[in-house]
């Protein structure tokens, strides 16, 4: 009974986004967007520069619209991710100019379709990825970068959904080739990737899982985890002390004074995958010290040994995948089998916390502080949340 008076709520709401979507796409919209008045506009996120949190602040910009092969997506969610600190502080291979609308996926109704689009209609419910400008009121984006959101997924799950699933399948299975029996280790497990490697592991049977992570988290995330370390324990040890021998798989998001570490880690012929660098963020601006520290680190790598020790070291970058190597068609492959994943129940994003647009700096703050548990998500439509006397702060 309560199954199918949910159902019918999910259906109810489905119209009314469906309606929303026709009305504004008509122009006659009555829907209550938080939209700004002039419809040639949209409020967004800018970053004005690179630095620190008050490069970032919420503005008004111009309305894009479809251009030949491209969805516009009113969106209701965004997913934010740890690239995107490292975007506004400019820590980023060929970083782009400023000002821009920093963002990578969001998840929305289309409102509008450019020539040439086919699969899609307005008032489709749909996640995507763009490259930059995810946090607006609305997006254009190439049709290939989008997907629709299956009926049982929301819009906040829908905005967690794509980066880090998808980074995580990739790794597991299209560069590690993950199988029943073998082990992984993942650093950040309690974050966005790190859970989506955990649940996609448990997809495998008898897959161990190490995972490093700040202690708070531990309680939270013992569930999805084998063996949980803490993020400055000398995690190489304690993963000796229960498998002598390593792992299979190593997962490394941090990028520095851990490469050789992880690369001593792995069994014979285990893949050591790089995909990160987190290490490179110490404060709230770009360190030169930790970036030359870094890259250091990771070109004191001996590629002869790799072959006289029967190990495979790779890397992985999504965003360059999509946007700079035409990889579309692969990942929209990956999607649809991300999506069984999650219709079979089997995978779920994991949401840390919803912020306003406005909020954008607190947000931000939390990840640097370490204290998120899964994805945090811009809700487009949601309210900042007053602050009390006590808690404003001082920028
Ligand atoms: N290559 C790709 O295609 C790709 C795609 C997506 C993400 N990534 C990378 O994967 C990693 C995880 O990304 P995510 O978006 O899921 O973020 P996330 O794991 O949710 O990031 C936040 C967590 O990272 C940990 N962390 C490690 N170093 C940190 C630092 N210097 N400052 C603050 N937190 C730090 C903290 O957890 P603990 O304190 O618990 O360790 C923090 O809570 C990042 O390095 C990201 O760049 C790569």
């Amino acid at each position: 009974m309560a199954k199918e008076g949910s159902e019918k709520a999910e259906e109810t709401e489905k119209m009314i986004d469906q309606e929303a979507a026709k009305e504004a796409a008509e122009g006659s919209g009555s829907s209550s967007l938080r939209a700004a008045a002039d419809p040639k506009e949209m409020r967004a996120v800018l970053l004005s520069g690179f630095g620190g949190l008050n490069k970032l602040r919420v503005a008004k910009k111009v309305m894009p619209e479809p251009q030949e092969g491209e969805l516009k997506i009113r969106v209701k969610a965004c997913g934010l991710n740890f690239i995107d600190l490292m975007v506004r502080q400019g820590n980023i291979d060929n970083p782009p100019k400023t000002p821009l609308i920093p963002g990578f996926e969001c998840s929305g109704i289309i409102e509008a379709l450019g020539e040439s689009v086919k699969g899609f209609e307005i008032g489709d419910r749909v996640m995507a990825f763009v490259n930059y400008n995810a946090w607006a009121e609305v997006v254009c984006t190439p049709a290939e970068f989008v997907y629709k959101i299956p009926d049982d997924m929301g819009y906040s799950e829908a905005a967690a959904f794509p980066m880090n699933f998808v980074t995580a399948y990739m790794m597991l299975f299209e560069v590690a080739n993950l199988r029943e029996g073998m082990s992984v280790l993942v650093h950040s497990a309690g974050g966005g990737v790190g859970q989506a490697v955990a649940q996609l592991c448990s997809t495998i049977p008898n897959v161990t899982i190490f995972g490093t992570a700040s202690s708070f988290k531990h309680e939270a995330i013992k569930d999805s985890v084998t063996h949980l370390f803490d993020r400055n324990a000398d995690y190489v040890q304690e993963v000796k002390k229960i498998s002598l021998d390593g792992v299979d798989i190593v997962l490394d998001c941090l990028c520095g004074e851990n490469t050789g570490k992880g690369l001593g880690l792995l069994k014979p012929l285990g893949t050591y995958i790089l995909y990160g660098s987190s290490n490179m963020v110490t404060g709230e601006t770009k360190s030169f010290f930790s970036f030359a520290k870094s890259w250091w680190q990771v070109e004191k790598v001996n590629p002869i040994k790799l072959y006289e020790e029967n190990k495979v070291i790779a890397g992985f970058y999504l965003l360059n995948l999509l946007f700079k190597q035409n990889r579309g068609g692969l990942i929209k492959g990956i999607m649809d089998k991300l999506i069984t994943l999650y219709n079979e129940k089997k995978i779920k994003p994991l949401v840390d916390s919803l912020w306003a647009l406005e909020e954008v700096k607190e947000a931000m703050q939390r990840i640097h502080d370490r204290g998120n548990i899964g994805k945090l998500i811009l809700d487009v439509e949601k309210a900042p949340t007053p602050l009390s006397s006590s808690s404003v702060p001082f920028y």
